[in-house]
């Protein structure tokens, strides 16, 4: 391997990285909106001559590089950003208020540009197809999923995949990841709890609502403290609680919204049905009827092939050296690349960005998140190793 050297040509193309990122950047765009961005997307993909299907899942870009009946290898970055108003002052900040690149994924896609030029430059050299998948709606809106139903990984058929999600917490210049369960199985979870408005003076001639919206909010951490096995895991987060208008009126009803996460889909479920059961009999105990709801998707676990973590591990310590590379503990976000992963063995690893020097400390989802654009070029160089070592060990095995 000659990850050295990938590296180098990453930083001699990082300056046209980082200016595509910051074009990103300063348009945000929320889920299955992203118009521009595809369209910058296409319009770098003409540039450098790269053949492409457009549009898939709405606003995707599926680019392929490479032909023949070799081994097919898939690297993927999403587009979408969240509506969150940005609090970092730069030059490039975004310019729409209200919306903002705060998880990273301007920087997913440029780097994601940047290995497209460097596997142009060497097409003729590679032994099969590698796809590049430039998916929407990873923020809730399963883009994945929409990729994945919509053929991605199919004709020809992608026999691994790679992603890189930004790491805010690993400083840059540093990757980790795991084998097995990375990221959690997640879902939303909409409650409404339905009462009998009336005086607040009069209770006896109301249904309170709020008291019961109380009761349950605090009910259902006992399935996590009571029911859960000690040893795994899972997560309630009420997150919103609405209701009521006037300080001496008993509000109708009020609405709470808030996610659920576990290890495993079998564990999301077991933690779904149980909060509904005791949300519905809290109301009930206490008079009100709740509407228990888990809209939009619920995201898979991200669980990577063992294989792939080991074969980025060793791209990550040849590209930055031993100590570069470490293993994450499972973490209970979510994130839609899952889907990808229930079809094919890949991993999704994760790119240190943290420099305490420019203030890059804020997490991803901070309307003060910045990230460290040094580590763009290392994204490039490990996206195009991670394509090109898999090939090779497909091509020979
Ligand atoms: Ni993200």
């Amino acid at each position: 391997m000659h990850n050295q050297a990938l590296l180098a040509e990453a930083r001699a193309i990082e300056d046209w990285v980082i200016a595509l990122r910051r074009r990103i950047h300063q348009q945000p765009e929320l889920m299955y909106e992203e118009i521009e961005t595809s369209r910058l997307i296409r319009d770098t993909l003409d540039e450098l001559g790269v053949s492409y299907r457009a549009p898939i899942a709405e606003t995707g870009v599926l680019a392929t590089i490479g032909t023949g009946d070799g081994p097919c290898v898939a690297l993927r970055a999403d587009m979408d950003a969240l509506p969150i108003y940005e609090e970092v002052e730069l030059d490039f900040r975004s310019q729409v208020d209200g919306k903002m690149h705060a998880c990273g994924h301007d920087c997913h896609t440029a780097m994601l540009l940047g290995a497209a030029r460097l596997l142009k430059q060497r097409e003729d050299s590679l032994p099969g197809p590698v796809k590049l998948l430039f998916q929407p709606a990873e923020e809730g809106g399963a883009g994945g999923e929409r990729m994945r139903s919509e053929g991605a990984l199919e004709d020809p058929a992608v026999q691994r995949i790679f992603g890189l999600h930004v790491m805010p917490w690993i400083p840059t210049g540093e990757i980790a990841s795991r084998a097995g369960t990375l990221l959690a199985a997640t879902s939303a979870l909409k409650i409404i709890m339905h009462g009998k408005g009336g005086h607040a003076a009069a209770p006896h001639m109301s249904v309170d609502p709020v008291v019961a919206a109380a009761k349950a909010v605090v009910e259902v951490q006992s399935l996590i403290a009571r029911e859960l096995d000690p040893l795994d895991s899972g997560v309630v987060s009420i997150t919103t609680m609405h209701g009521g208008e006037v300080f001496n009126v008993i509000p109708q009803q009020v609405e709470l919204t808030g996610t659920i996460r576990a290890l495993t889909v079998e564990g999301l479920r077991l933690i779904q049905a149980r909060v509904k059961e005791m949300v519905e009999h809290v109301a009930l105990a206490n008079r009100c009827r709740a509407e228990v709801d888990f809209p939009g998707h619920d995201y898979p676990p991200t669980v990577n092939d063992a294989h792939c973590w080991d074969l980025a591990r060793d791209i990550g310590a040849d590209l930055l050296g031993e100590s570069a590379v470490s293993e994450s503990p499972p973490l209970m976000a979510g994130e839609d690349f899952a889907y990808y992963l229930e079809q094919v063995p890949g991993c999704f690893v994760g790119l240190g960005m943290q420099n305490e020097a420019i203030d890059a400390i804020y997490n991803v989802h901070h309307p003060r998140f910045k990230a460290d654009e040094a580590a763009l070029s290392i994204g490039v160089a490990l996206h195009v190793a991670f394509a090109l070592a898999s090939q090779a060990e497909l091509a020979s095995g």
